[in-house]
């Protein structure tokens, strides 16, 4: 089994995905909190729009189904609104995803895929997690 890496700060928080019917009716309590928008995103692959808000040094991702049978559009209709993953931040996701894999980790992506503005992105599986799904995230670039 390969080592833990060590990490005195464990992984940072890139964002908590949050499932919503509707994107500029879910960003208004955000927008009184005083979040700025960051961009949107159409990502058809996935059935989804993306609406980022900016938190610090991490983000929170509004998700609203473009279309019923997608991912989040069979989230919503059986789980209601809410919190719908959170993501953690690493340098290098083909390793962490081995590792993890290795460890026993239940991954929904056995090998990372293709995630919004250039990143990579692998999830795990909310059975694994304890009714969390997690998702590894590498950006493309420093942000
Ligand atoms: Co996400």
């Amino acid at each position: 089994m390969s080592p833990l890496p060590d990490r005195p700060f464990g992984l940072p928080i890139d964002h908590f995905g949050v499932a919503v019917h509707d994107l500029d009716a879910a960003a208004t309590p955000w927008a009184v909190l005083g979040l700025p928008v960051a961009e949107d995103e159409e990502v058809p692959e996935q059935g989804v729009r993306v609406r980022l808000l900016r938190a610090g040094d991490a983000w929170i991702e509004l998700l609203a189904p473009s279309r019923d049978d997608s991912p989040v559009g069979r989230f919503l209709r059986t789980r209601g609104e809410g919190l719908h993953h959170v993501a953690l931040r690493v340098d290098d996701i083909e390793a962490e995803l081995a590792r993890l894999i290795d460890a026993g980790a239940r991954a929904i992506d056995a090998h990372p895929r293709r995630g919004r503005a250039g990143s990579q992105v692998a999830f795990l599986h909310p059975g694994w997690a304890h009714g969390v799904l997690i998702e590894l995230v590498q950006p493309a670039a420093p942000r």
